[in-house]
């Protein structure tokens, strides 16, 4: 579909630092504003338009020290009108009808008070001129003081979060330790962020994306497909294919898949394996050899890799299609490093053997089990959807966890395909994976074991906030709900997905306030 671009001709762009406008009572102050703009993704590509942070795809890098709160003004300066197909038939659904473009902005991982998380339905139009039922404020308060960890903003106003995300808004967001710095991690120019995304051109360099997200994505959708869309082509931190000069030393990347429905398996050609230090929500205990790395839709990995072996040479970063790819599928290449840079210096970095202290994970302490299930359904147009638990965005609240318990919820995905599972305002820890007969389920509903529980992969041994849950298979993880009492969501990070009706709001009670609406569990 997207013209044919040479790979590896532009050099990887490190998105550029914000700085706060001013202090207030020492608190940082920043604005951001999202506007129109055109930026050139590769070579041979004609800029295209996009909707970015401050003007920038991705979205200016927050580098955050732990523990010091800081204000962001999120302004809305876009176009009332998309320039992306809008498929209003599900906004239809929703009850929404859609005057204008909508935008909210989610500290993805963040532990974020309600009125500052970014609630879909907390939406603001240009100006601020309408808002949605559930804004509260104009400026967002992050404290940064949970665990340090990479941390992602995006876009996440309901049922058009898809476009918005894809249209350019997100960025990357480190809280970091002061204290790391005794670890002696790659750092300074050799720590780098890195936001893979998939994307199609048109010929004139203008992003292509379906009218209903079905690929290839024509006027008429097959409707026994569930929505999803892939790119051809992979973009780090905002283009096409790039190269990375490199020393022949150690380097630590910061990873965000921040694609739509594309989940990668990173490796690298060379062979030689990741030392993969951190997820989501932080550091690992110790560090973990991967020879491939899953990355499903929001996950992170913070990696360590050693270039120290290949001076002189080319390594590729590849993403495994398996073995039934079409040869035609370009998707299978990320980026190139040239081990090409003297050594400045001597790389006095290292690989710590043990980085943060994660609790064995015990149910002794929790307070309710649910069992969710992850399920397809019909809307009215006939049209397949993604439910989380038969429930509908509009249906009333159902997880209402008391503030300072900890659950454990148990998500049987009774579909053929992996979702990856996303709660707000918490980092939680996966307990195990288990196989049920997924026939039998759907015929029948009842839950057959298959097979025994697995536990975590090691690299997912740590926080994590988004948790890969394979079709017919139960995956239970397990958090406590704190420090903050209100309304989040949770959902499919396939954000076609999540708009699709994959997202269900949750409600932390605080027994000790008034009773909300939301039924109590018992
Ligand atoms: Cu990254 Cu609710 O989202
Ligand atoms: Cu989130
Ligand atoms: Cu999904």
């Amino acid at each position: 579909m997207s013209p044919n671009l040479e790979k590896f001709v532009d050099r990887l762009p490190l998105a550029e630092k914000i700085r706060p406008v001013r202090e207030e009572g020492g608190i940082a102050y920043y604005e951001v504003t999202m506007e129109e703009f055109w930026q050139k993704l590769h070579r041979d590509l004609r800029p295209t338009r996009l909707w970015g942070y401050n003007r920038s795809f991705p979205g200016p890098l927050f580098d955050v020290p732990h523990g010091k709160k800081i204000r962001v003004k999120w302004t809305n300066h876009l176009p009332q009108r998309h320039f992306l197909p809008m498929d209003t038939t599900i906004l239809d659904e929703m009850g929404t009808d859609f005057p204008e473009v909508r935008t909210v902005v989610h500290l993805h991982g963040g532990e974020t008070e309600p009125d500052s998380d970014g609630y879909p339905e907390a939406w603001f139009t240009r100006d601020f001129n309408k808002t949605g039922p559930d804004f509260k404020k104009e400026v967002y308060e992050y404290t940064n003081s949970q665990r340090p960890a990479t941390l992602w903003y995006h876009d996440h106003a309901i049922g058009i979060t898809r476009l918005n995300v894809y249209a350019g808004l997100a960025g990357m967001y480190i809280i970091r330790d002061p204290k790391e710095k005794a670890f002696h991690l790659p750092s300074g120019k050799y720590e780098i962020p890195l936001l893979l995304t998939d994307r199609t051109f048109n010929n004139d360099g203008s992003l292509f994306y379906p009218r209903q997200p079905q690929n290839p994505g024509p006027e008429t959708p097959d409707p026994s497909v569930v929505p999803f869309f892939l790119g051809d082509t992979i973009l780090v931190n905002g283009k096409v294919w790039p190269y990375l000069e490199v020393e022949p030393r150690k380097y630590r990347f910061r990873i965000v898949n921040a694609s739509n429905t594309r989940a990668y398996r990173l490796y690298l050609d060379s062979g030689q394996a990741f030392y993969q230090i951190g997820t989501d929500g932080g550091l690992l205990r110790r560090p973990v050899q991967v020879e491939n790395l899953a990355l499903e839709p929001a996950e992170r990995a913070d990696l360590i890799l050693d270039f120290s072996e290949y001076a002189g040479q080319t390594i590729l970063l590849k993403n495994d299609l398996g073995p039934n790819a079409d040869p035609a599928d370009q998707t299978g290449d990320v980026m190139q490093f040239r081990v090409v840079l003297p050594v400045a210096g001597e790389d006095t970095s290292r690989i710590p053997r043990s980085l943060s202290s994660i609790p064995v994970p015990s149910s002794h302490n929790v307070s309710a089990i649910r069992h969710l299930k992850l399920t397809g359904a019909t809307d009215s147009y006939g049209r397949p959807l993604l439910l989380l638990d038969k429930k509908r965005w509009m249906d009333p609240v159902t997880e209402t966890p008391r503030l300072g318990t900890t659950e454990i919820w148990s998500l049987a995905n009774t579909t053929a395909f992996t979702h990856p599972i996303h709660i707000h305002l918490i980092q939680f820890q996966i307990l195990d994976r288990r196989p049920f007969d997924l026939d039998l389920y759907n015929e029948t509903g009842q839950i057959v074991y298959t097979g025994p529980a697995t536990p975590p992969e090691p690299n997912e041994r740590g926080f994590k906030d988004t948790v890969a849950a394979p079709g017919g298979q139960i995956t239970r993880v397990m958090m406590r709900f704190s420090p903050y009492a209100g309304d989040y969501v949770w959902h499919c990070h396939i954000l076609e997905h999540e708009d699709y009706d994959m997202m269900r709001p949750f409600q932390v009670i605080d027994p000790d306030l008034p009773a909300s609406d939301g039924p109590l569990l018992d």
